[in-house]
């Protein structure tokens, strides 16, 4: 077992910040040790991206497979030409619309980046995030700060305090509550090193936004197909992920026969003793009166669903159920991103 560490969570309010905290907190990192922080996405645990035996604590702590790479995040946009080889016309042009904010690029790195965090890659993923507490800790620590997703390895990634402390407490030098996180779904991770940009993991900045910018931009075919076959370009990707411990059942199709299907699926799975959940949405919570549901938002305001959906599937965790049954939204915009969450967490996929 690893040995337990002293874990402080502080409370910080990004409208106001308490700057003592923060020096605080990058002190820690400037010795090498973890910090978690808010992010507009989700919470990250972060370390000196400069200091491979921090960065090393990172993956212990996470119990994260060794090959899978790191995102570096900054605070300011110059900061990226420290980083990357050479940084392509078309990413200064994302750059300057989407950052601060829910993007990642995939750029040819420099030497300064070890192979600890790009996991041997001769790529890096390099994002500015938008969160004023995160913003004020890079600033403030004067060093790119590498940071995943502060979950467990394969669990959903944290959107409150309270997620993170769940997993990470005694592995981490100090946890910043921040609030909840504001889209709750990870970055948009964008490969920036061929000639047309491709998305990796959908996010906050959909394809649309990019075209809208650069007039193109693919998918990874692996995060279109669930062809095992397809080898996804992002390490990540290839792992079965925001997973709680329940078995997640998706249900695509018409909403009301979803609904309908779901319904007979519940009574099926209660009768045979198993704890179930369903994972509704405004327009269809009624359908499941009397049974154990959570809804997580509505349907024409797809933040509402991305900030609660990690959030429900650790509910139902708490709860104690064995199998949740969640609805597919459509996979326009932000419904992507979700959508890409929800396949990767679920074990089935029924088409109704
Ligand atoms: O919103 C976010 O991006 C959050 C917050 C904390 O910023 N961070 C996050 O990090 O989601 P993580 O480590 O959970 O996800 C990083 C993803 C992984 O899928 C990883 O494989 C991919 O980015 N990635 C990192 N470096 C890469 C590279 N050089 N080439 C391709 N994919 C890369
Ligand atoms: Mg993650």
């Amino acid at each position: 077992m690893e040995k337990r560490i002293n874990t402080r969570v502080v409370k910080v309010d990004p409208e106001n910040i308490d700057y003592n905290i923060i020096k605080k907190a990058a002190e820690i990192i400037n010795r090498g040790g973890l910090v978690v922080f808010p992010t507009e996405t989700v919470y990250g645990i972060g370390a000196d991206a400069l200091n491979d035996e921090a960065v090393d604590k990172i993956f212990k702590a996470k119990g994260r497979p060794q090959d899978n790479p790191l995102i570096v995040h900054i605070a300011d946009f110059n900061q990226l030409y420290d980083l990357a080889l050479e940084v392509p016309e078309k990413a200064e042009l994302l750059a300057e619309r989407f950052w601060p904010g829910p993007l990642t690029m995939i750029l040819y790195k420099k030497e300064i980046l070890s192979d600890k965090i790009t996991a041997g890659l001769n790529t890096a993923a390099i994002r500015l995030p938008v969160n004023e507490i995160a913003l004020a800790l890079i600033k403030e620590s004067n060093k790119p700060i590498a940071a995943p997703s502060a979950n467990t390895s394969g669990r959903p990634s944290p959107t409150e305090a309270s997620h993170v402390i769940e997993d990470l407490m005694g592995k981490v030098d100090m946890i910043i509550d921040g609030g909840s996180t504001y889209i709750g779904l990870e970055s948009t991770v964008v490969d920036m090193t061929g000639s047309v940009p491709m998305i990796l993991r959908p996010g906050g900045v959909t394809a649309e936004d990019i075209r809208s910018v650069l007039g193109e931009c693919e998918y990874d075919p692996a995060i279109i197909k669930s062809d095992e076959a397809i080898i996804p370009k992002s390490p990540g990707q290839k792992y079965r992920h925001y997973s709680p411990k329940a078995k997640v059942i998706l249900y695509k199709g018409k909403t009301e026969k979803i609904a309908g299907r779901i319904n007979e699926d519940y009574d099926k799975y209660t009768s045979l003793g198993l704890k179930t959940g369903i994972m509704s949405t405004a327009q269809t919570e009624e359908f499941y009166e009397g049974k154990i549901n959570i809804c997580i938002g509505d349907r024409t305001k797809l933040l509402t669903i991305s900030s609660n959906l990690f959030k429900g599937l650790r509910e139902f965790d708490h709860m104690g159920v064995d199998v949740i049954l969640a609805e597919a939204v459509d996979e326009k915009g932000l419904g992507k991103a979700i959508m890409n969450r929800l396949s990767k967490s679920a074990v089935e996929t029924i088409e109704v």
